[in-house]
């Protein structure tokens, strides 16, 4: 499969290194940016063809797919656009900044007959993909309550590395939208569908956005299940994401991608009174059984904190959806869910009230 990267900045630069190392089932040919001598930088630098216009790219033959990496409140324009010229499309998170950009995109994918999936690289983690199944055979019983917590930290330097950052036009949002969308999006994908949410938010420790760099939030899905979301970029100095899930059988918890605490009654454990406690601490065990090879500590370079291999099992899962003609992991369909969590926890810190993400129109 042949591949135009759109957007030749932090992540596009990751998307290009994955395809790249994913030769010869995956080439690169093309790098596209707006900015010529960025696009002409990268494009140097990986021995391939630089463009500043998209429409050729969407024109050619021998472009089968592409990557989108610009700013998020462009997704939607490029995802459409690949799509009606009849290419696969590989979308960075989020989908797009609002749920009707997130509809122009499934209408389009609908008509094609093309593959679309939205980038979610930690769905795929070991301790992702355990809990997740346990989750689905019901190894935790009747879910209660599951909560995402991210304490990050960006300095006021990141927000003004570009003009896009921290707005709402582009950015869609800030703690929740553009850091914490990766575990929220676990959150949602292990507890289900979210149908209700109550939320402040506030810009605390940062000027010159508009967006909100922390946020805090009550959730509840379709389940019965209650949630918690906490996501910031003022926690200095930055500590790691967590996600609790827990039901009447079992829990789980993921510390900063790792399966650190997991737990399920089997069929005939006794039942304690006042609970096991966390030393009945199954998780090794579950990870050695599970076949999913826990990460090796990624030593090598990193851009903005992302390695050049976080992507790869990702666009390898795409490779395969498209091949075997099945659906990607991470779908259209999954990001809008995601989105419209987020964008009604927006909703709700603005009209101070409880808001049915049903009934969000935008
Ligand atoms: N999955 C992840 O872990 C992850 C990490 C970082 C960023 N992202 C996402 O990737 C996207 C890009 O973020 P970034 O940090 O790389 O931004 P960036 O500013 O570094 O890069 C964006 C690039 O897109 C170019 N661009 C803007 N409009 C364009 C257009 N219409 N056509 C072609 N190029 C255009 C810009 O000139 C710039 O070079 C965002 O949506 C962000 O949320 C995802």
């Amino acid at each position: 499969m042949r591949f135009a990267v759109i957007g030749a900045g932090v992540i596009g630069r990751t998307h290009a290194q994955t395809i790249q190392s994913l030769s010869p089932r995956a080439e690169l040919a093309v790098v596209v940016d707006t900015i010529p001598e960025r696009a002409q930088e990268l494009a140097g630098q990986l021995g391939i063809e630089a463009s500043t216009a998209l429409k050729e790219v969407l024109a050619r033959a021998d472009v089968d797919a592409v990557t989108i990496a610009t700013p998020s409140g462009q997704h939607s324009d490029a995802a459409v656009a690949a799509l009606d010229a009849g290419k696969h499309v590989i979308i960075e998170k989020p989908l797009d900044v609002n749920l009707e950009a997130a509809r122009r995109v499934a209408e389009a994918e609908k008509r094609s007959d093309r593959t679309a999936m939205v980038v979610s690289q930690h769905r795929y983690d070991p301790a992702s993909l355990i809990v997740h199944e346990a989750v689905k055979a019901g190894k935790f019983g009747r879910l209660t309550s599951g909560n995402a917590i991210m304490s990050w930290w960006r300095s006021q330097a990141y927000y003004d590395s570009g003009d896009w950052r921290g707005t709402w036009a582009l950015d869609g949002g800030g703690a929740l939208m553009n850091q914490g969308i990766h575990t929220i999006d676990l959150l949602a994908w292990f507890m289900g569908e979210p149908v209700e949410v109550y939320a402040w938010t506030g810009r605390l420790a940062h000027e010159r956005i508009e967006v909100e760099d922390t946020a805090v939030a009550t959730v509840r899905f379709a389940s019965g299940a209650l949630g918690v979301v906490h996501g910031t970029t003022a926690a200095y100095p930055g500590l790691t994401t967590k996600i609790h899930v827990h039901g009447d059988r079992g829990s789980a918890v993921v510390d900063h991608n790792k399966l650190t605490y997991f737990h399920a009654a089997g069929d005939d454990a006794e039942e304690y009174a006042y609970g096991a406690g966390g030393q009945a601490n199954q998780a090794e065990a579950v990870l050695a059984a599970s076949g999913h090879a826990e990460e090796k500590e990624d030593t090598g370079p990193k851009v903005a904190g992302i390695s050049a291999t976080s992507h790869t099992t990702q666009f390898v899962d795409f490779l395969n959806a498209v091949d075997e003609g099945r659906p990607p992991l991470v779908t259209v369909a999954d990001a809008t869910q995601t989105l419209a969590l987020i964008r009604g926890i927006y909703e709700s810190a603005r009209r101070q009230a409880p808001v049915k993400i049903k009934e969000l129109t935008s």
